[in-house]
């Protein structure tokens, strides 16, 4: 057998025929940045979600779970310095009026071996300049100087569209995190240091072209804030680095193909950052950030809402604001780095091409397909099956074809376990069960199946 090299392309036409991720809007000509999950995708995306909450909410004693509001109070986001300051360097090209992010253009021109993270706007101008870089879209250089463009949606609350009405999609779901601080603290009466976990969306004005879900204007981030005496900043900092390449590869991705890098320019809250980036087919891009916040969000939180925010250590009597280390994690980038690294097309010896999806057993989309052998003889046995599997896993039923197609579309979205239900079924009570990565086969009683399965879909 052969593995074929595969291209973004293939993977995202892939991804469309085979219901995982549609162009947002398709019928309408689609819209820029956006994408939806299809019935394949969504069963990956929550899977994801599901392992997320587990590693970092479920299975830690010192973490709490919240689902805030995603539109907050304006002076939440002028406190967290998102209104002032968050915002990307973009230059308009004079020649075909198109819009770009300098640094974009620079990490692309130079390959990624100019970190223009760390560069001054004067600096990003003057090396475009330098370098003649060309405009993505029409090749010429002739760009305005840079501006700083808020990533902010706004909108508007109530019936008038004054100023004072205008309300923000959050950018990041850390904020409804931070002014949960008192209540979680309070409610659950927890220690320090403990967590907070929340998953949501998130929105930004993203323009620049995405690279398939990589970047979109509406997200969904998994975020780990955990609260801390500022003395024990540097060991949680570490410690939620390290819990960063654990998780990642728990997924099934490889630790060859997943790197940190560092922060040059920090944010305005960070002391010390992080990505955590995996090797994507389009080069290497970030998954994830360890962010070392300070006590900036409690503090700005303290002065902007009057609220106090001070946290009494029990045993010492020492008060202080909480320093803040922030794990945050891209559902859309994890289930993408996910597809990326599932897909393979191989040549079988003879010949045949057979796409499949490599998903460990406990993040596939389905985890078992029913298929009845002849339809007219098998069919109502297997729907029997299909409802007796479903109380337990995400089934599928597929009758059409012939067997060996109906393999290869469960392949071909990562289904791990093909059951057939045949003549054997009805008179000996036993099914076959077809392996996706090895496609070999083994006959199981249907007594066993459940369990035969759910030890081998247990992450
Ligand atoms: N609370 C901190 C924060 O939001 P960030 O590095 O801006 O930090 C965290 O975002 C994660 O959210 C990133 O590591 C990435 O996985 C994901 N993310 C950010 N912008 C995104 C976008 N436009 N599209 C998809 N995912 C995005």
């Amino acid at each position: 057998m052969e593995k074929n090299k595969v291209t973004m392309e293939r993977l995202v036409n892939h991804c469309k025929n085979m219901g995982i991720i549609f162009p947002g809007s398709e019928i309408y000509g689609g819209l820029a940045n956006s994408w939806d999950y299809g019935p394949v995708g969504v069963e990956l995306k929550n899977n994801i979600k599901r392992a997320w909450w587990k590693a970092f909410v479920q299975e830690s004693e010192h973490t709490m779970g919240v689902d805030a509001a995603i539109l907050m109070n304006s002076k939440v986001w002028e406190a967290s310095g998102h209104v002032a300051s968050f915002a990307d360097p973009l230059m308009d090209c004079r020649e075909c009026k198109t819009r770009h992010r300098a640094d974009k253009l620079i990490e692309n021109y130079s390959k990624g071996s100019v970190n223009a993270d760390a560069m001054t706007n004067e600096e990003m101008e003057g090396y475009i300049i330098a370098h003649k870089i060309a405009c993505p879209v029409c090749g010429k250089s002739n760009f305005t100087p840079i501006r700083q463009f808020n990533l902010m949606f706004q909108t508007n609350r109530g019936v008038t569209q004054e100023n004072a009405n205008i309300i923000y999609l959050r950018p990041e779901t850390a904020q409804g995190e931070f002014v949960n601080f008192n209540n979680v603290q309070r409610s659950l009466r927890m220690k320090l240091p403990f967590g907070i976990g929340q998953i949501g969306k998130a929105f930004r004005n993203e323009i620049t072209p995405g690279n398939f879900t990589f970047r979109t204007i509406e997200f969904d981030q998994m975020e780990h804030q955990l609260f801390c005496n500022p003395k024990d900043d540097a060991k949680f900092y570490d410690f939620y680095k390290n819990r960063s390449m654990e998780f990642l590869t728990s997924l099934g991705l490889p630790a060859e193909k997943l790197r940190f890098k560092d922060h040059e320019k920090l944010a305005h809250y960070a002391k010390a950052a992080c990505d955590c980036e995996y090797l994507f087919k389009f080069g290497w891009g970030e998954v994830n950030g360890v962010h070392n916040r300070t006590n900036f969000d409690l503090s700005r939180h303290q002065e902007f809402s009057g609220k106090n925010m001070e946290y009494t250590d029990p045993t010492t009597n020492e008060k202080f604001i909480p320093y803040i280390v922030e794990a945050s994690y891209g559902l859309d980038r994890i289930t993408l780095a996910l597809l990326d690294n599932a897909y393979e097309v191989e040549t079988l010896e003879n010949g045949e091409e057979r796409e499949v999806m490599r998903f460990a057993p406990h993040l596939a989309p389905f985890k078992v397909a029913v298929l009845p052998l002849i339809k007219k003889l098998h069919a109502d046995k297997t729907h029997e099956l299909y409802r007796t599997l479903a109380k337990k896993f995400r089934v599928i039923y597929d009758e059409t074809g012939s067997i060996g197609k109906r393999y290869r579309r469960q392949d071909a979205i990562g289904t791990p376990f093909c059951v057939t239900v045949d003549d054997e079924t009805l008179n000996n009570g036993t099914v076959t069960v077809r392996f996706r990565d090895s496609m070999e086969q083994e006959v199981v009683k249907l007594d066993d199946l459940v369990s035969f399965i759910q030890t081998k879909v247990e992450d």
